[in-house]
């Protein structure tokens, strides 16, 4: 009975983290070509469609980059509206070319389609170097995905002419019922680029670790968090509108290394590890030399005593 009960138990702490996973982070699958999704939902296409609507606010960032470098041609890029994107990124001429690299809030609403959450944008192929791959990497910073891109375009992948008009379904989703009891109101749907981690863009966007974690499934409980790769995207959930003041402009463009991101927060985190152990072990010496003091001061009150009785 005892193990059938432990046994039960591990199961259950085992299942916890896919338990609470609103969403499944791609990871590195979205580089494969031989993705399917016939027995369900795969992250390497979109979101999930498992939210409490079917439509909904979401907001993506895009980083700038010529030629998308302004808030007209990135609303253009994105299909949405270009005064709402001037106005959340609060930039009042919409011709003003951005400096690269600037991220830009990009609102827009999402929808159920089938069993992915998905916000439809229009994109006319420009050159003849264009791909389904490049378009979903390069041109829409892995805010879309190949195998998306190739079920929902009639075209095949060796089929493409500058000229030619995609759809292109962007990433997103809408918040589940247990991320709404928690106060989360919008997926804003983040591009990661080299030099990421979990914890400082959660930061940046005032949601906590813990929250991140949930809304993506990470699973890895690795010191400096979740393993994360450059053209994938993660869901950060927000109890409030995201604002330009969150923004930055990543730069200098970080040389392209290893997809692995996260030395730097590893030392910067492991230090502030070192500060904490010191700290404690220093009060620790403090509060031992104080009690160590009244100690021996006790003692010396009670031989006096002993020594006056003795009198
Ligand atoms: C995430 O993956 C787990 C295990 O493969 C699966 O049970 C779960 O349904 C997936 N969640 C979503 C939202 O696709
Ligand atoms: C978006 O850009 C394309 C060319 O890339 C252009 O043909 C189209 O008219 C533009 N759409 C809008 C709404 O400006
Ligand atoms: C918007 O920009 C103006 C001037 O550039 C600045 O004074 C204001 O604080 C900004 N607002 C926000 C919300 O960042
Ligand atoms: C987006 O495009 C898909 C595929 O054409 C379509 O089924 C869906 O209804 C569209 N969604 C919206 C909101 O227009
Ligand atoms: C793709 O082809 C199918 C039939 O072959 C057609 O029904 C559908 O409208 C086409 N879609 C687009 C976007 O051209
Ligand atoms: C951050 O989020 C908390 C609640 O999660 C909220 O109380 C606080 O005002 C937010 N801070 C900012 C700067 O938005
Ligand atoms: C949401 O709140 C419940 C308790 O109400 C808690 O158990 C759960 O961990 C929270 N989920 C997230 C994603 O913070």
């Amino acid at each position: 009975m005892d193990q059938i009960l432990l046994i039960l138990f591990v199961f259950f702490c085992l299942s916890i983290p896919n338990f609470y996973a609103q969403q499944n982070y791609s990871g590195n699958s979205v580089t494969n070509c031989d993705n399917n999704d016939e027995t369900g939902p795969s992250p390497a296409f979109l979101y999930t469609c498992n939210g409490r609507k079917q439509s909904c606010q979401a907001f993506l960032i895009f980083k700038s980059q010529p030629p998308y470098d302004t808030v007209s041609s990135i609303s253009n890029l994105t299909s949405t509206d270009p005064s709402e994107v001037a106005h959340i990124n609060n930039i009042t001429n919409s011709a003003e070319v951005l400096p690269s690299n600037k991220e830009v809030i990009v609102p827009l609403i999402c929808s159920c389609s089938g069993q992915y959450y998905q916000a439809n944008s229009s994109f006319t192929i420009p050159t003849n170097d264009d791909t389904y791959f490049t378009i979903a990497q390069n041109t829409y910073q892995g805010l879309t995905s190949y195998d998306i891109l190739l079920r929902e375009n009639n075209y095949s992948a060796t089929s493409l002419n500058p000229g030619l008009i995609l759809l292109i379904p962007l990433s997103c989703a809408c918040p589940t019922s247990n991320q709404a009891v928690n106060g989360t109101k919008f997926l804003l749907t983040y591009s990661v680029s080299s030099g990421d981690n979990v914890y400082d863009i959660s930061e940046r966007f005032n949601a906590s670790i813990r929250s991140v974690v949930h809304a993506n499934g990470f699973t890895e409980t690795v010191l400096d968090g979740p393993v994360i790769f450059p053209f994938t995207t993660i869901l950060i959930p927000l109890s409030t509108e995201p604002s330009s003041s969150q923004t930055i402009i990543r730069y200098p463009p970080p040389p392209y290394s290893s997809p692995i991101i996260p030395l730097y927060k590893y030392n910067k985190r492991s230090s502030n590890r070192l500060y904490v152990w010191t700290g404690i072990g220093i009060s620790l010496l403090v509060i031992c030399f104080v009690l160590s003091i009244v100690l021996l001061h006790y003692k010396k009150k009670r031989n006096e005593a002993a020594q006056k009785i003795g009198k």
